[in-house]
């Protein structure tokens, strides 16, 4: 597996950006994230009409934006005209939904590391993921920064197939029996999970077999302070500002 110690340098990572300081998987919400002194964040790529890739976490485009419809069959130009801020908050309207091409772009330019969630519900495996590793290929610059996410197995053992030297995360909401094969399977660097549904005894095997533990979506500290015990190496949270206290100034 990918082990490099150097690649997660912090125990707090922004989700979505930094989804409760500024409009999720924006632009202003990855530099919120910053502001707020983290070093990682994650965001959600999602596959739209005609091979475009957006910021995106929803399967439909009504919560976050002015737009409507479903997000799979939106065309770019249409998604890039909609405003994804004022939902959130008056002060951000006018706020964009990134292309992943301009999110790249922003993270590197603050310096951050980039958890790479790709989103699969409704959209096709065999065309996001190559379509993102090629992206990631041409526009990322330091591999040790980059981390790449899923739910879908499938979806990190193409990515694995494409490019073997990536630090793959497999994401979990409930932790199945196979975990440590699906894992061996992409010779993965981190298991991501839904902190409220891990146990102890789970938390204690994934450290034991060598992996990273990260836990989402943790808003309050006080509801992960048996998981540091548990050997969890980083939160991934919506508000970096309560985990201020773990962040090096
Ligand atoms: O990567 C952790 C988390 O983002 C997974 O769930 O639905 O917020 O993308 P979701
Ligand atoms: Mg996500």
């Amino acid at each position: 597996k990918v082990t490099s110690e150097k690649v997660l340098n912090t125990k707090v990572m922004g989700h979505r950006g930094a989804a409760l300081l500024a409009p999720e998987n924006t632009l202003s919400s990855i530099r919120a994230a910053a502001d707020a002194g983290v070093t990682w964040v994650e965001i959600d790529v999602y596959l739209i009409a005609e091979g475009g890739l957006v910021i995106f976490h929803d399967d439909t485009l009504d919560r976050c934006t002015n737009g409507e419809g479903v997000t799979r069959d939106a065309k770019l130009n249409y998604i890039i005209g909609l405003d994804a801020g004022a939902k959130f908050s008056a002060d951000f309207t006018g706020e964009k939904v990134p292309t992943l091409l301009e999110a790249l772009e922003c993270i590197q330019s603050l310096g951050l590391g980039l958890n790479l969630e790709i989103k699969h519900d409704s959209a096709d495996v065999g065309t996001i993921v190559p379509a993102v590793m090629d992206m990631l290929k041409n526009h990322w610059i330091d591999n040790d920064k980059l981390m790449i996410s899923s739910f879908n197995l499938a979806a990190l053992q193409m990515s694995y197939e494409i490019d073997n030297e990536r630090h793959l995360a497999q994401l979990y909401e409930d932790i199945p029996a196979n975990w440590q094969e699906e894992l061996e399977s992409i010779k993965a660097y981190s298991l991501n999970c839904d902190y409220t549904r891990l146990t102890q005894v789970q938390a204690k095997a994934v450290k034991a077999a060598g992996y990273k533990l990260l836990c989402y979506t943790a808003n309050d500290p006080q509801a992960v302070e048996s998981h540091w015990t548990w050997g969890m190496d980083a939160v991934i949270t919506d508000d970096p500002t309560k985990f201020a206290f773990l962040l090096v100034p």
